[in-house]
C-alpha cells in the first residue's frame, strides 16, 4: 500500500499491522505528523505505544503498512540506516562509558573520526547543560543527570526524528517537571520533529504540540491538548484525559442542536444530534461546574472535599452518576461531607458520547 498523499506530511505511517504470536495488537494503523511538531502518545499500559514507536525507528517489523518520513519511503530500511534516535525509558546508557564517551556513541557509530567528535559531543552536553560532567563515568550521575546525557546522545548525530519512550518515568515528580519544560524548549529552539511517549496525560498536555489517544492498538483522537479537553471525540478520551461528572442517561428528544436526555438526576439538556432512544454519557469538567442553579442542575450528596491549596475539589454522588466532581478556585471551607449541594452547568458545557453497547 501506498500513502494517499505522499510528502504532505514530514512522517507518514501508513496501514500499519502488527502481530504478536498470532495476535493482532495493532491495525490498520495510521499516524501522521508535520515537521517541527512535538506530538506525544498516550494511552494505557499494553495499547502500543512502545510497538508504534519500535515500526517507526525500525526496530521492530510491521506485518504491513508503511513508513514515510520525509518523502522517502523507509519501510525496509533498517533502523540503523534510518536517522532516526530513540531514548528508551531505561535511557540505555553504557556504564562503563563516560558521559562523553555515551555521547560519542552514535557518531563514532556512524563512522565519525574520534577527532571530529569532540565538538559535536561538547555542542550536544552543553544543550543539555551537562558540559561539566564529560568525563565523569555514566555510573556516577543522579537519573536526572543520565536522563539529559541520553537525550544528548539522541541529539549529537542530528536526528531527523527523534523518539522518546516514556524518558521521564523514572524520576521525581518536580524533576519531570523541569525536565518536561527544558526539552520542550531544547526541541522547539532547533526545530526537531519529535514524537514522546507518555502514560501520564498532564505530561502529555504540557510537552505536545498534539496528541495521540491510544487505545487497544487504535488512535481514538489525534488533537491539539485543549481540543482533547474540550471536545473529546470518544467516552475513552474523555475519561483518559482529565477526570469529569459522569452520567448515563438516554435521549428522548432531539431536534438536531440539543438533546434533551432522561438521567437519574432527572432531564439534562445537551449539545444534540442521536437519535430518541440513543443510551448516552453526560459529562462535564469539574471546573465547568459550580454550586447553583444553572442551564443544567443536579442535586449531589457531598462526600468530600479536598483543600488542595490552589483549588478544592468536591467528590459528590448522584443518581445515576459514576462520580461527580466539581471543582472550585482557592480555598473554599463551609461545607462537609453529606451535605446536599446544587450543581449546575451550561449546556455547551455538557460533553455527551453515545453509551459503549
Ligand atoms: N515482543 C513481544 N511479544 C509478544 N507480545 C508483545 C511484544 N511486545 C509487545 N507485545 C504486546 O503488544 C501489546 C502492546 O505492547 P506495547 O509494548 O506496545 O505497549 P505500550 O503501550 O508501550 O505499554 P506500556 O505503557 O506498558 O509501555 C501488549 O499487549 C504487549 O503485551
Ligand atoms: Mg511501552
Amino acid at each position: 500500500m501506498t500513502p494517499q498523499a505522499p510528502g504532505r506530511h514530514y512522517l507518514d505511517v501508513w496501514g500499519v499491522a502488527k502481530s504478536f504470536r498470532g495476535t493482532r495488537v495493532m491495525s490498520g494503523m495510521n499516524f501522521r505528523m508535520d515537521r517541527g511538531e512535538l506530538v506525544s502518545l498516550l494511552g494505557p499500559s499494553g495499547c502500543g505505544k512502545t510497538t508504534l514507536l519500535r515500526i517507526i525507528a525500525g526496530l521492530m517489523e510491521a506485518d504491513e503498512g508503511d513508513v514515510v518520513l520525509g518523502g522517502r519511503n523507509i519501510t525496509r530500511l533498517p533502523a540503523h540506516r534510518r536517522n532516526i534516535s530513540v531514548v528508551f525509558q531505561n535511557y540505555a546508557l553504557f556504564p562503563h562509558l563516560s558521559v562523553a564517551e555515551n555521547v560519542a556513541f552514535g557518531l563514532r557509530a556512524r563512522g565519525t573520526a574520534k577527532a571530529a567528535c569532540a565538538q559535536p559531543v561538547e555542542e550536544a552536553l552543553s544543550l543539555v547543560r551537562m558540559d561539566a560532567f564529560a568525563g565523569r563515568p555514566v555510573s556516577a550521575l543522579s537519573g536526572g543527570q543520565q536522563q539529559r546525557v541520553a537525550v544528548a546522545r539522541a541529539l549529537v548525530v542530528q536526528p531527523d526524528l527523534l523518539l522518546l519512550d516514556e524518558p521521564f518515568s523514572a524520576l521525581d515528580r518536580k524533576l519531570r517537571e523541569t525536565m518536561q519544560v527544558e526539552l520542550k524548549a531544547l526541541l522547539r529552539d532547533r526545530g526537531i520533529t519529535a514524537i514522546f511517549v507518555t502514560h501520564d496525560q498532564e505530561e502529555a498536555m504540557g510537552v505536545s504540540d498534539r496528541i495521540a489517544v491510544m487505545n487497544a492498538g487504535k488512535i481514538e483522537q489525534f488533537a491539539d491538548p485543549s481540543t482533547l479537553y474540550a471536545r473529546p471525540a470518544t467516552p475513552f478520551v474523555m475519561d483518559f484525559v482529565g477526570l469529569s461528572t459522569r452520567l448515563s442517561g438516554r435521549v428522548v428528544q432531539d431536534d438536531g442542536a440539543r438533546s434533551i436526555v432522561e438521567t437519574g438526576c432527572g432531564l439534562l439538556t445537551a449539545p444534540g444530534g442521536f437519535a430518541p432512544g440513543t443510551p448516552v454519557q453526560i459529562g462535564v469538567r469539574p471546573e465547568l461546574i459550580s454550586p447553583g442553579e444553572g442551564e443544567n442542575t443536579i442535586s449531589a450528596r457531598l462526600r468530600d472535599v479536598m483543600v488542595l491549596g490552589a483549588k478544592t475539589v468536591l467528590h459528590g454522588e448522584a443518581a445515576g452518576s459514576d462520580r461527580v466532581m466539581c471543582e472550585l478556585p482557592g480555598i473554599r471551607g463551609g461545607m462537609t461531607r453529606g451535605d446536599e449541594l446544587r450543581l449546575g452547568w451550561s449546556v455547551a458545557d455538557t460533553l455527551i458520547h453515545e453509551a459503549a453497547a
